[in-house]
Protein backbone atom coordinates (compact mmCIF):
# COMPACT_ATOMS: atom_id res chain seq x y z
CA UNK A 1 0.00 0.00 0.00
CA UNK A 2 1.39 3.77 -0.23
CA UNK A 3 -0.08 6.53 1.07
CA UNK A 4 -0.02 9.81 -0.65
CA UNK A 5 -0.53 13.52 0.23
CA UNK A 6 -1.14 16.77 -1.52
CA UNK A 7 -2.04 20.12 -1.38
CA UNK A 8 -4.08 22.36 -3.94
CA UNK A 9 -6.00 25.34 -4.36
CA UNK A 10 -9.92 25.71 -4.38
CA UNK A 11 -11.19 27.50 -7.69
CA UNK A 12 -12.94 30.46 -6.48
CA UNK A 13 -16.48 28.91 -7.86
CA UNK A 14 -15.57 25.52 -5.72
CA UNK A 15 -17.64 26.01 -2.79
CA UNK A 16 -17.46 24.01 0.43
CA UNK A 17 -21.57 22.67 -0.48
CA UNK A 18 -19.61 21.52 -4.55
CA UNK A 19 -16.77 19.59 -1.68
CA UNK A 20 -19.40 18.13 0.14
CA UNK A 21 -21.16 16.91 -2.93
CA UNK A 22 -18.15 15.04 -4.43
CA UNK A 23 -17.75 13.54 -0.91
CA UNK A 24 -20.84 11.46 -0.79
CA UNK A 25 -19.88 9.79 -4.56
CA UNK A 26 -16.36 9.78 -3.23
CA UNK A 27 -16.47 7.54 -0.29
CA UNK A 28 -18.81 5.10 -1.82
CA UNK A 29 -15.78 4.78 -4.89
CA UNK A 30 -13.38 4.85 -2.12
CA UNK A 31 -14.67 1.74 -0.07
CA UNK A 32 -14.70 -0.08 -3.66
CA UNK A 33 -11.11 0.87 -4.06
CA UNK A 34 -10.33 0.16 -0.98
CA UNK A 35 -9.33 3.79 -0.60
CA UNK A 36 -8.83 5.18 3.13
CA UNK A 37 -8.20 8.52 4.13
CA UNK A 38 -8.99 12.77 4.96
CA UNK A 39 -9.75 15.80 2.89
CA UNK A 40 -9.37 19.09 5.13
CA UNK A 41 -10.22 22.02 3.93
CA UNK A 42 -8.78 25.10 4.97
CA UNK A 43 -10.20 28.35 3.50
CA UNK A 44 -9.45 27.37 0.07
CA UNK A 45 -6.87 24.99 0.63
CA UNK A 46 -7.40 21.44 0.26
CA UNK A 47 -4.93 19.30 1.95
CA UNK A 48 -5.86 15.33 1.34
CA UNK A 49 -4.34 12.31 2.27
CA UNK A 50 -5.22 8.72 0.01
CA UNK A 51 -4.27 5.83 1.55
CA UNK A 52 -4.26 2.12 -0.06
CA UNK A 53 -3.24 -0.18 -2.85
CA UNK A 54 -0.71 1.30 -4.92
CA UNK A 55 -2.87 1.32 -8.20
CA UNK A 56 -5.70 2.65 -6.73
CA UNK A 57 -4.32 5.34 -4.90
CA UNK A 58 -2.72 6.44 -8.20
CA UNK A 59 -5.36 6.25 -10.48
CA UNK A 60 -7.52 8.21 -8.29
CA UNK A 61 -4.81 10.63 -7.88
CA UNK A 62 -4.64 11.25 -11.41
CA UNK A 63 -8.85 12.02 -11.81
CA UNK A 64 -8.07 14.44 -9.02
CA UNK A 65 -5.49 16.38 -10.52
CA UNK A 66 -7.51 16.49 -13.66
CA UNK A 67 -10.86 18.06 -11.86
CA UNK A 68 -11.66 21.40 -12.61
CA UNK A 69 -12.82 22.28 -9.13
CA UNK A 70 -8.88 22.69 -7.93
CA UNK A 71 -5.76 23.99 -8.85
CA UNK A 72 -2.14 23.69 -8.71
CA UNK A 73 -2.04 20.29 -7.02
CA UNK A 74 1.28 19.93 -5.40
CA UNK A 75 1.94 16.16 -3.90
CA UNK A 76 3.55 16.48 -0.54
CA UNK A 77 4.90 12.97 -0.08
CA UNK A 78 4.24 9.40 -1.43
CA UNK A 79 4.97 6.57 0.85
CA UNK A 80 4.64 3.02 1.21
CA UNK A 81 3.09 1.96 4.17
CA UNK A 82 2.03 -1.33 5.83
CA UNK A 83 -0.42 0.49 8.08
CA UNK A 84 -3.10 2.77 7.59
CA UNK A 85 -3.48 6.41 9.58
CA UNK A 86 -7.61 6.81 8.82
CA UNK A 87 -8.01 3.40 8.81
CA UNK A 88 -11.63 4.22 10.35
CA UNK A 89 -12.31 6.59 7.38
CA UNK A 90 -13.52 6.35 3.80
CA UNK A 91 -12.69 9.98 3.69
CA UNK A 92 -13.02 11.45 6.40
CA UNK A 93 -14.18 15.57 5.93
CA UNK A 94 -12.53 18.34 8.17
CA UNK A 95 -13.15 22.00 7.41
CA UNK A 96 -10.86 24.56 9.29
CA UNK A 97 -12.91 26.13 11.38
CA UNK A 98 -12.80 23.51 14.13
CA UNK A 99 -9.34 22.49 12.94
CA UNK A 100 -7.77 25.60 13.57
CA UNK A 101 -5.67 25.98 10.03
CA UNK A 102 -2.91 26.03 11.89
CA UNK A 103 -2.70 22.18 12.69
CA UNK A 104 -2.71 21.95 8.84
CA UNK A 105 0.30 24.68 8.12
CA UNK A 106 2.03 22.32 11.40
CA UNK A 107 1.26 19.59 8.63
CA UNK A 108 3.05 21.48 6.18
CA UNK A 109 5.72 22.16 7.42
CA UNK A 110 6.51 18.86 9.05
CA UNK A 111 7.00 17.83 5.24
CA UNK A 112 9.36 20.54 4.77
CA UNK A 113 11.81 19.40 7.84
CA UNK A 114 12.85 16.81 5.29
CA UNK A 115 14.66 13.84 7.43
CA UNK A 116 12.10 14.40 10.00
CA UNK A 117 9.47 11.53 9.58
CA UNK A 118 8.53 11.82 13.39
CA UNK A 119 7.65 15.52 13.29
CA UNK A 120 5.30 14.34 10.66
CA UNK A 121 4.17 11.94 12.24
CA UNK A 122 3.71 14.02 15.36
CA UNK A 123 1.59 16.46 13.45
CA UNK A 124 -0.69 13.80 11.84
CA UNK A 125 -1.27 12.27 14.98
CA UNK A 126 -2.64 15.69 15.84
CA UNK A 127 -4.73 15.92 13.10
CA UNK A 128 -6.39 12.24 13.89
CA UNK A 129 -7.12 13.38 17.50
CA UNK A 130 -9.17 15.89 16.06
CA UNK A 131 -10.95 14.01 13.68
CA UNK A 132 -11.79 11.34 16.42
CA UNK A 133 -13.06 14.10 18.39
CA UNK A 134 -15.34 15.22 15.92
CA UNK A 135 -16.46 11.67 14.10
CA UNK A 136 -20.03 12.23 14.74
CA UNK A 137 -19.57 15.91 12.25
CA UNK A 138 -17.49 14.11 9.69
CA UNK A 139 -19.75 11.08 9.39
CA UNK A 140 -17.14 8.88 7.21
CA UNK A 141 -17.41 5.79 8.96
CA UNK A 142 -16.37 2.75 6.86
C1 LIG B 1 -10.34 18.19 -3.59
C2 LIG B 1 -10.96 17.00 -4.25
C3 LIG B 1 -10.88 15.75 -3.62
C4 LIG B 1 -11.45 14.61 -4.22
N1 LIG B 1 -11.36 13.40 -3.58
C5 LIG B 1 -11.90 12.31 -4.17
C6 LIG B 1 -11.83 11.03 -3.54
O1 LIG B 1 -11.29 10.85 -2.44
N2 LIG B 1 -12.38 9.95 -4.20
C7 LIG B 1 -13.00 10.07 -5.40
O2 LIG B 1 -13.49 9.06 -5.95
N3 LIG B 1 -13.10 11.27 -6.01
C8 LIG B 1 -12.56 12.39 -5.43
N4 LIG B 1 -12.67 13.60 -6.06
C9 LIG B 1 -13.40 13.67 -7.35
C10 LIG B 1 -12.53 13.23 -8.49
O3 LIG B 1 -11.71 14.29 -8.94
C11 LIG B 1 -13.42 12.75 -9.68
O4 LIG B 1 -14.33 13.76 -10.01
C12 LIG B 1 -14.20 11.51 -9.30
O5 LIG B 1 -13.30 10.49 -8.96
C13 LIG B 1 -15.14 11.01 -10.43
O6 LIG B 1 -14.40 10.56 -11.48
P1 LIG B 1 -15.10 9.64 -12.60
O7 LIG B 1 -16.33 10.38 -13.03
O8 LIG B 1 -14.06 9.55 -13.70
O9 LIG B 1 -15.40 8.33 -11.96
C14 LIG B 1 -12.10 14.75 -5.47
C15 LIG B 1 -12.16 16.00 -6.09
C16 LIG B 1 -11.61 17.12 -5.49
C17 LIG B 1 -11.69 18.46 -6.17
Amino acid sequence: MIRLQYFSQAVPTTTIRDIKEVLVSARRKNKEMDITGVLVSGGSIFLQILEGPEQSVLSLYLKILQDKRHTDVEIMRVTPIIDRLFDDWSMAFVESTPLEFQQIMEVKSAYFALGEPQEFLTAMHGLINVLRGQEKSIGASR
